[in-house]
């Protein structure tokens, strides 16, 4: 979930520009990491297309032609959440800073898959101007985006204390905790808990609960429910960006996992049910087929579908229950001018 490294270019006050993160600047030898995290998913692929329903797991979905189709997607007519999120972001930064301020304690402003930080930035740049007193942990699963930003923050935002955190968000959380005993302030954004089936999402926040103390504070997105029909048309906009987003992860296991897939006899099938607010997508086999990967062959009958990914809707109430059921105490929430995205404040109690 590299939330900031997919965000939306856009003309206003951006303070940190997109780039492309220098591969070469791997510290750790490429080979273990290659073949490690290629088993990985060469297991979950078989197991997911194994499974019935067939499944794969959104999460493959960004490798580099990935990230490029998800910021194609973010500058679509039709996806509007990144957009709420941003005018939040700069709009409402200094109710959201003076918030996380609080009494003007020192506090660790961690960032859950900060990517290129391009939301945050708003909030930084307020802090320092404030003189707040903290220190920004980004966590990201990529060591590249992890040197970016230990390297380019401090020079687009002087004065800023900076200490990347390069793996998983639970490992680094307790490597955060271990360096400085300062109040935590942790951001989730760009509805990442979105995608995440709603047992699983529990199971996160009371993790994240788990690895914090009481007083300590989670910023977090939620895209919100609305009128059907825009949500479905962020999720098939008529350009067929998000239909190619889908294929990109057949296209991917044929290019990394030595596989066969067809890409032209497979359709993109989007799904919005306003009851439950699950936005979920899937690619359907347009024939009977068989499909080799790796040493494996996965049969598809005609018009049998994979379950892709879900992108949750959420009623602020829904929020609440959540923030309470986990073991916070949601405090503050903040809204984009037509009420389709919120960032709320939850303290843990
Ligand atoms: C990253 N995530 C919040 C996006 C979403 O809206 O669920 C991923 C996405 N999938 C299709 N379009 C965008």
């Amino acid at each position: 979930m590299r939330s900031e490294v997919r965000q939306k270019k856009t003309t206003n006050t951006n303070l940190l520009p997109m780039k492309n993160f220098d591969t070469t600047t791997q510290t750790v030898p490429m080979e273990v990491v290659t073949t490690s995290k290629a088993n990985q998913f060469y297991d979950d692929v078989i197991a997911g297309l194994k499974s019935d329903p067939k499944q794969l797991n959104s999460k493959y979905f960004y490798d580099a032609n990935g990230d490029k189709l998800f910021q194609d997607l973010m500058n679509c007519d039709e996806y509007y959440p990144t957009n709420c999120e941003l005018e939040i972001f700069s709009e409402k930064t200094a109710d959201i800073c003076n918030a996380i301020i609080g009494e003007g304690d020192a506090f660790d402003l961690i960032e859950l898959g900060a990517g290129d930080a391009t939301k945050s930035a708003y909030l930084l740049q307020y802090l320092l101007d404030n003189q707040a007193d903290f220190t920004y942990l980004p966590i990201d699963i990529s060591d590249n985006v992890i040197s970016y930003l230990n390297i380019t923050l401090p020079v687009t935002l002087p004065g800023l204390q900076i200490t990347g955190l390069n793996g998983e968000y639970f490992d680094m959380l307790e490597k955060a905790a271990s360096i400085s005993n300062n109040r935590k302030v942790v951001l989730f954004l760009g509805s990442n808990i979105g995608n995440m089936p709603a047992d699983v999402a529990a199971d996160f926040c009371r993790e994240l609960r788990n690895h914090l103390s009481s007083g300590d504070m989670m910023l977090i997105g939620f895209d919100l429910k609305k009128n059907p029909k825009t949500v479905l048309a962020a999720y098939n906009d008529k350009g067929g960006i998000t239909k190619r987003f889908n294929l990109n992860l057949l296209e991917r296991i044929n290019r990394e996992l030595n596989a066969d897939f067809n890409i032209s006899q497979f359709d993109h099938y989007p799904i919005y049910d306003p009851e439950t607010g699950a936005c979920k997508s899937y690619l359907v086999s347009l024939a009977d087929q068989q499909v080799k990967i790796g040493g494996e062959t996965i049969h598809f009958a005609k018009d049998e579908y994979i379950y892709m990914e879900i992108s949750q809707k959420f009623t602020v109430a829904q929020t609440d229950e959540m923030a309470v059921s986990a073991g916070f105490k949601p405090v503050n929430q903040f809204f984009d001018g037509k009420k389709w995205f919120t960032d709320v404040i939850w303290v843990a109690e």
